[in-house]
């Protein structure tokens, strides 16, 4: 009956996440999946979000469903975290907000509903790209193409080609933009291309569709939702999907959201109508317990100040690693310029080392880097950067 089913390849990050838990060597270091540890190695509970569950669980009662949008108190905490406590659009209903599953499954609640109501736009995401992000879209039947953005040459941003792409683009093409923190190369927008790239995106009609997956990591919560805020006060309509799995450190709650900015209210009504019924095809309504730990953390007057702290010392944490890994590597190969370690933001960095190199790191090493050269930079700490180091100059030389 299923001998037509071919097999499954696997996926290129969680394969090798699989494989890096089945490697038997104590040494191994795991510099693959977009995940934060800390510098014992472990992924943190954070103290606000254990406070919160502590009163969500003493709070709780029936587990009735929810509505197929969500917590209503989830998707407000949302908007507030997003667009800011005092955002016109927010304020004036234009903002549609429903609880995802994750913010991958807020991509691909969006993706659905591109398909239906913009059925000839193709998607446009940078090249690379998180490389999900081709798989959800090309899986709600979307047409996939990429725009120029990363420069090997200098570790840097193709501005200028990403921008000319984006003007020769069909009108309302959609466009994939990571908000912060680009998923795999570490390599983001100043506020001033923000800025170039609002009236490109105006006079070509195109949809933006950002990935806010990494708030927090890169220069701080409030900066960067950078470009979601000024998208809003430039009056444009878009889709953001955001993410608390890194920011919470609740990776397998799937706590996310989808946010469409709308031309006015009345047509906000209608969206959000459609999402709804994008949802109860999918999986119907959102669970209940992660987003609750969220919309606890957020509207609390205790939690709140206490996480974001904790983001702040996970995003230095980072920061650290990022120098020390730069420091020892550039006096282990004194030709080589490590300067985009310091450069980029956010998780990863983008090594440039090839597939075959890191095949040797994995093998030889036990260290493990996606096969793009993807390095998860918060996968370092204390006790193995050494050893990453010395592995990484191993290979290079
Ligand atoms: C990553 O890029 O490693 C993370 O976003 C985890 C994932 O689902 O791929």
């Amino acid at each position: 009956m299923f001998q037509h089913v071919e097999a499954y390849p696997g996926d290129p990050i969680l394969s090798l996440n699989e494989a890096f838990g089945k490697d038997p060597r104590t040494n191994k270091i795991n510099l693959s999946i977009g995940i934060y540890f800390d510098d014992a190695g472990k992924i943190p509970m954070l103290p606000s979000v254990r406070a919160a569950e502590h009163k969500v669980v003493a709070d709780a009662g029936a587990r009735p469903y929810l509505p197929m949008e969500g917590a209503a108190n989830f998707r407000t905490a949302v908007q507030e975290l997003l667009f800011g406590a005092d955002s016109a659009v927010v304020k004036a209903g234009r903002v549609v907000t429903i609880q995802a599953v994750g913010s991958s499954g807020g991509l691909k609640v969006g993706g659905d509903f591109i398909k239906r109501y913009f059925p000839t736009s193709t998607m446009l995401v940078s090249d690379p790209t998180w490389d999900n992000h081709k798989a959800v879209f090309e899986g709600c039947g979307l047409t996939v193409k990429t725009y120029p953005y990363y420069d090997a040459a200098t570790g840097g941003l193709r501005f200028d080609a990403m921008i000319e792409a984006l003007k020769a683009a069909e009108k309302k093409s959609i466009v994939l933009l990571h908000a912060c923190c680009h998923n795999p190369t570490g390599v983001d927008l100043t506020q001033e291309q923000w800025q170039q790239l609002v009236p490109v995106l105006k006079e070509r009609e195109l949809i933006a569709f950002l990935d806010l997956a990494y708030q927090g990591y890169g220069d701080g919560i409030v900066e960067d939702a950078y470009a979601v805020r000024l998208l809003a006060d430039q009056g444009l309509s878009f889709f953001v999907a955001n993410s608390f799995s890194k920011s919470m450190s609740l990776y397998g709650e799937r706590c996310g959201a989808l946010s469409v900015v709308c031309p006015d209210a009345a047509q906000a009504v209608n969206v959000l109508g459609q999402m709804k019924a994008t949802i109860r095809r999918n999986y119907s309504n959102p669970p209940l317990h992660g987003g609750q730990l969220v919309a606890r953390v957020l509207s609390d007057p205790e939690l709140r100040p206490m996480w974001e702290a904790e983001v702040v010392a996970m995003r230095d944490r980072i920061q650290f690693m990022r120098r020390k890994l730069h420091d020892v590597l550039s006096a282990k190969l004194p030709g080589r310029d490590f300067s985009y370690f310091l450069t980029q933001r956010g998780m990863f960095s983008y090594t440039g080392l090839t597939a075959e190199q890191c095949d040797r790191l994995k093998e030889e090493f036990g260290v493990y880097l996606v096969r793009s050269g993807r390095m998860c930079i918060a996968g370092l700490n204390t006790g193995n950067v050494e050893a990453t180091a010395n592995a990484i100059a191993a290979v290079l030389s």
